[in-house]
């Protein structure tokens, strides 16, 4: 069964890339590598060609019998996402929009969305069930929230079946060793704190020491993105299986602060992480925590490695290398 892999070069794809071929689906990634990375394919067949390009997708349906899609390829910054929506709501709306013209051309009905936790915005409840109201507050979450919408009006119209996958923080690296975050630039928390003590930064930037949590810093929820990848696998099962559109939580339900992040990096390392504080970054919720009893309960989804010692471990290695 062959399964299309839109930003399957990327980070998260990469790693459910590889997670789809060890459990025996074929793969086609379908990649502009604009920020996707060519050392990140580790099989399937390649089409690189852009979202944007309405002929090239449809092509790509045209030329092999594809069963569901698996939609990776989105621009992920808040900050950039604020100084410039129009790049945003452009390529994350226009780019979903024309994918699911070409899977409607085909008769493909079956889809997967990297979705956010950014579409719940400020929290009411926290750990945050699929349920809490949506309320994005930056322009990247309502990329996320409206292409949601669209599915649930697409599988009304249309019988197109769709499970939104909303990630907390996806972390760490392939414990194979093969596969990991290379963003350009960087912006994420634990690869900066990595880059500290490998000498790729001066210092860590601490944004925000007055959120009110515990210690002052924004307490997130990470997950390491080998368990995120399978449980893209174990969506498309029940998908399949079972055809009900739905949206999930993938989080690994415990929380740190940015100040618990770099304990925790010391302690894996045995180093001491440079730091600064600087103002909060804008759109910056202070606390995200999933509740993931949903996943668990309807995928029968695992969460072996996401410990945050060994998301730290398996970054660490990955980045040293
Ligand atoms: N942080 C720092 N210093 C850094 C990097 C991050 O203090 O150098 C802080 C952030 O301000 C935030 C926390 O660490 O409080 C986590 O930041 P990340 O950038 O690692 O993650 P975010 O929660 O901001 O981002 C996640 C995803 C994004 C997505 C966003 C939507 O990684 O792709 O959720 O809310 F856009």
């Amino acid at each position: 069964m062959r399964i299309l892999v839109a930003g399957g070069a990327g980070y998260i794809g990469s790693h459910t890339v590889k997670r789809l071929i060890e459990d025996g689906f074929e793969v086609t990634v379908f990649d502009n590598f604009s920020t996707g990375r060519r050392e990140l394919l580790t099989g399937g067949d390649l089409i690189e060609g852009d979202l944007m390009d309405r002929a090239a997708l449809k092509a790509a349906f045209a030329s092999r019998r594809v069963e569901a899609v698996m939609h990776f390829a989105s621009l992920i910054r808040v900050g950039e996402s604020f100084r410039n929506p129009q790049k945003y709501y452009r390529a994350n709306l226009i780019s979903s929009l024309n994918l699911l013209e070409a899977m409607l051309a085909h008769d493909v009905r079956r889809f997967i969305f990297s979705s956010s936790a950014a579409v719940y915005g400020l929290p009411e409840q926290t750990p945050i069930p699929e349920t809490h109201p949506l309320r994005p507050v930056n322009p990247y979450g309502r990329t996320k929230l409206f292409v949601e919408r669209i599915l649930v009006d697409y599988d009304r119209a249309y019988d197109l079946r769709s499970i939104s996958l909303r990630y907390f923080n996806a972390a760490g690296a392939d414990p194979d060793g093969e596969l990991g975050e290379m963003h350009e630039p960087e912006t994420h928390l634990i690869p900066n704190v990595l880059f500290t003590l490998l000498g790729r930064r001066k210092t860590l930037e601490v944004f925000g020491s007055d959120f009110p949590t515990p210690d002052g810093t924004a307490v997130r929820d990470y997950i390491h993105v080998s368990d995120l990848a399978a449980a893209h696998v174990l969506a498309l099962r029940r998908l399949l299986d079972h055809p009900e559109s739905r949206a999930l939580n993938l989080g690994s339900g415990r929380g740190f602060s940015v100040m618990e992040i770099i304990q925790r990096v010391e302690e894996v390392t045995g180093r001491e992480v440079p730091r600064v504080s600087r103002p909060r970054r804008r759109g910056d919720p202070p606390i995200l925590l999933a509740s993931n009893e949903e996943a668990r309960r309807l995928l029968g989804w695992e969460l072996p490695l996401s410990d945050i010692a060994t998301i730290i471990r398996t970054a660490w290695d990955w980045h040293q290398k």
